[in-house]
């Protein structure tokens, strides 16, 4: 068990998978591509900017974006972030870990995440009679989903606000020459701030990205970023057992060379289905290429162990198991003691509260799991606090770097994303 900035990881329940010493052998093999990381040697080096992001935040970075929000909440109750995976999915995941705006801040709401007319129409017809922002977020700024989202969204701005102060309530947040996102955005004066050249979308949440959003929702985005500089730091040693994100990227990388190719990611706190949808997207867009990569799946327990606990317990054993757990959801319901008649069979639970319950049905199904042969391996956490959640992105996000290379792919690009938008603008016919 290591703990790092208020995160155990805990690999006692690899035993039955790894031989004694197999993960420590791991060790020249993962200094090496971390060396190559650290040196900027490694495929992909144009793109190594979030590896230090943590340090090179600025107090004037943070002043610009929390004076911003500030001015933001006074006139909007509700703030629309436009953008698609890795453009939104971090600020998304962060916002819902820490159980959503923080009280008198504007309801957040995310759009340009799909082609879907009715969940659009939905966010249309939800701000309608609002007095809103809209917060689009593309690198490219050419993407045809949050470009049609923001098309639409904008026109109904300026139905209601006149187009002058329409764009006072726009925040761009784009490249800093190109895409056509950049040019609307200079031509009608739309507040910007720049994703640096160096980090690709899914790395991209400790960027304007996702500190702009995080902000309006009153998140302290200097402690998120806090969290991740500890974690920065842990995470640079050479000694595998004191770095939580090297121990975490041998050992899934073990368990796939011995056939354990789908890595489902499981908990129990509903808050965090979010952060595990950006998980997906960090470990599959960034490993899965040339016909290698662990397939990432995601389960939210108990709910899932009602549907997709069979399958794990007894189905292919080809998967491994990465439990993300708090022990503390701080819901603090307790259950209430009966009246002695005992009719629903609950009074042995009178007095516990529900995060025990909850805790001790991660502990109960992790033996099970255990014993039906999947290796499983646990984040646990005391609660989510921005420094926790700050810290948990990038152990993520160094830890796939590591796991990628070691893979001997490139993690920091995505040239499969760009066949079905081929396949699909010709269908439509883009000029
Ligand atoms: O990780 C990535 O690079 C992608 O998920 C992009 O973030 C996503 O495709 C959106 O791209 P853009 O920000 O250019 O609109």
């Amino acid at each position: 068990m290591s703990s790092t900035a208020g995160i155990k990881l805990d690999l006692s329940g690899l035993g039955n998978f790894l031989q004694p010493g197999e993960l420590e052998a791991m060790s020249p093999r993962v200094n090496t591509v971390a060396g190559e990381l650290e040196n900027g040697s490694c495929p992909g080096a144009d793109f190594l900017g979030w590896l230090d992001l943590p340090e090179r935040i600025t107090e004037a970075d943070f002043a610009a974006i929390e004076t911003s929000a500030a001015r933001a909440r006074q006139d909007a109750a509700c703030y629309v972030v436009i953008g698609i995976g890795g453009s939104y999915l971090g600020a998304r995941a962060v916002l819902e870990a820490l159980g959503g705006p923080a009280d008198g801040c504007p309801e957040v709401l995310f759009s340009g995440t799909g082609l879907c007319s009715a969940t659009l129409d939905r966010v249309l017809a939800r701000v309608r009679d609002q007095d809103f922002r809209l917060c689009v977020i593309s690198k490219s700024g050419t993407t045809l989903e949050p470009a049609l989202a923001f098309r639409l969204l904008r026109n109904e701005l300026v139905k209601k606000f006149g187009r002058k102060e329409a764009a006072g309530r726009i925040t761009a947040v784009t490249d800093a020459q190109r895409g056509a996102l950049r040019g609307l955005a200079d031509t009608e004066g739309f507040e910007t701030y720049i994703i640096p050249d160096d980090v690709g979308g899914r790395f991209s949440v400790l960027t304007p990205v996702g500190l702009v959003p995080l902000a309006i929702a009153g998140v302290d985005i200097r402690s998120l970023v806090d969290g991740a500089r500890a974690m920065r730091e842990a995470c640079r040693t050479d000694d595998l057992a004191a770095n939580p994100a090297h121990l975490y990227a041998a050992a899934r990388h073990l368990l796939y060379e011995k056939g354990f190719t789908t890595e489902v990611m499981s908990t129990f706190h509903g808050d965090l289905q979010m952060l595990q949808e950006w998980w997906k997207q960090l470990f599959g867009e960034s490993e899965g290429k040339n016909g290698h990569g662990i397939f990432p799946a995601s389960t939210v327990f108990t709910t899932d162990l009602h549907s997709m606990g069979q399958y794990i317990q007894d189905g292919r054993r080809n998967l491994q198991e990465t439990f993300l757990c708090v022990r503390s959801a701080q819901g603090y319901l307790v259950v209430p003691g009966g009246d002695g008649d005992n009719l629903d069979g609950l009074d042995y639970l009178g007095g516990t509260s529900l995060d025990e319950i909850n805790w001790k049905a991660y502990k109960g199904t992790k033996q099970a799991h255990l014993a039906g042969g999947v290796p499983c391996t646990s984040f646990e956490v005391e609660a989510l606090t921005p420094a926790v959640v700050g810290g948990l992105i990038y152990l993520f996000e160094k830890a796939v770097a590591v796991s990628g290379l070691l893979l001997g792919v490139n993690p920091f690009d995505q040239p499969g994303v760009e066949t079905y938008k081929k396949e699909m603008f010709g269908l439509l016919g883009k000029p």
